[in-house]
C-alpha cells in the first residue's frame, strides 16, 4: 500500500502579488512547488507512488516537465485547477488512482517547507486507522470573533484554538465521500470531512510548515532554506 499527494497549486497569489502565480514564485532559486515535490517526496516513510498537482490551466504540460526528475519513480499528473482550492482538489483527486492507495495527502504548495516528521506523521495516523489528520500548531495571537460592523463580539479560549496546516491525511473513501457531498465555502479538506460528521484527528505540526501568503513570507522563507541548506 502506498501514498497518493494531492497538491492544490493553482492559485493566483493575490495577497503575495507579483506577475507569476505563486507556486512558480522562486525561493532559493527554486519554485515553491519544486520545494513542496521534493519535501514530500523526502518523506520517505509515507512511501509516496503518485503525485496529482492542480495548476492554472494552460500550464500543465511546462509544469509536467519541471518536475519530472523530482518524482522520481512517483507517477506524476498534473491538471488544471478550478476557480476555488475546493474545485482545485476535487479535479485532482478524481485522478488519483483506486488500487493500492492506503492514504491521500492534500498539501498546499505554498507550505513548501513542511519538515518530513510531519509528512510522516500525518500518514502514520491515517495507517494507524484515523479517517482524517490534520497537523496543527498553536496559535499565538488572541483571536476574536467579530461583527460585520466591527464590533468584537467574544474572545474564544485560546487554549482551545489551533491553527491548521499541510498535508492533511485522509483515508482515500472517506476524502471521495467529502468532496462528493461538496460544501460551499470549505476552506479546507478537513472542513468537509467534519461536515460528514468524521471525526478529524490532529498530529503536531511545525512553524516550518507556514504557508506562503504575503510578501514578507518570501524572507522568512529564504532565511529557513540558508539555515536548512548550512545544516
Ligand atoms: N489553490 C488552488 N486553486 C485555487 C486557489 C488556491 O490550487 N483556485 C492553491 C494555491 O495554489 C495554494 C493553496 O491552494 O497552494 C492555498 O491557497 P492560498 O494560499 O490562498 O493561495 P492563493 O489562492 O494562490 O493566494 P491568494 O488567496 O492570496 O490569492
Ligand atoms: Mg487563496
Amino acid at each position: 500500500m502506498s501514498t497518493a499527494a494531492i497538491i492544490p497549486a493553482a492559485g493566483l497569489g493575490l495577497r503575495l502579488g507579483g506577475e507569476t502565480p505563486k507556486a512558480f514564485r522562486e525561493v532559493g532559486g527554486e519554485s515553491l512547488l519544486v520545494h513542496a515535490v521534493r519535501g514530500l517526496k523526502a518523506a520517505t516513510a509515507a512511501d509516496l507512488s503518485c503525485f496529482v498537482v492542480a495548476v492554472p490551466p494552460g500550464t500543465e504540460e511546462a509544469v509536467g516537465k519541471e518536475l519530472e526528475p523530482y518524482a522520481g519513480d512517483a507517477r506524476l499528473l498534473v491538471v488544471p485547477g478550478g476557480a476555488e482550492r475546493a474545485d482545485s482538489v476535487r479535479t485532482a483527486l478524481d485522478m488519483v488512482p483506486v488500487d493500492g492507495i492506503d492514504c491521500i495527502l492534500v498539501h498546499d504548495a505554498a507550505r513548501a517547507f513542511v519538515p518530513v516528521e510531519v509528512i510522516e506523521r500525518v500518514v502514520a495516523a491515517v495507517r494507524g486507522g484515523a479517517q482524517a489528520v490534520v497537523p496543527v500548531v498553536p496559535v499565538t495571537d488572541t483571536i476574536k470573533r467579530v461583527a460585520p460592523t466591527g464590533e468584537v463580539v467574544d474572545t474564544p479560549d485560546r487554549s482551545s484554538l489551533v491553527a491548521v496546516q499541510t498535508p492533511q491525511g485522509f483515508d482515500p473513501a472517506v476524502l471521495r465521500r467529502a468532496h462528493a457531498a461538496g460544501v460551499v465555502g470549505a476552506t479546507d479538506d478537513a472542513m468537509l470531512c467534519e461536515r460528514l460528521g468524521v471525526t478529524v484527528m490532529t498530529v503536531e505540526g511545525s512553524p516550518d510548515a507556514f504557508k506562503v501568503t504575503r510578501p514578507q513570507d518570501l524572507l522568512l522563507a529564504e532565511a529557513l532554506l540558508a539555515e536548512r541548506r548550512l545544516a
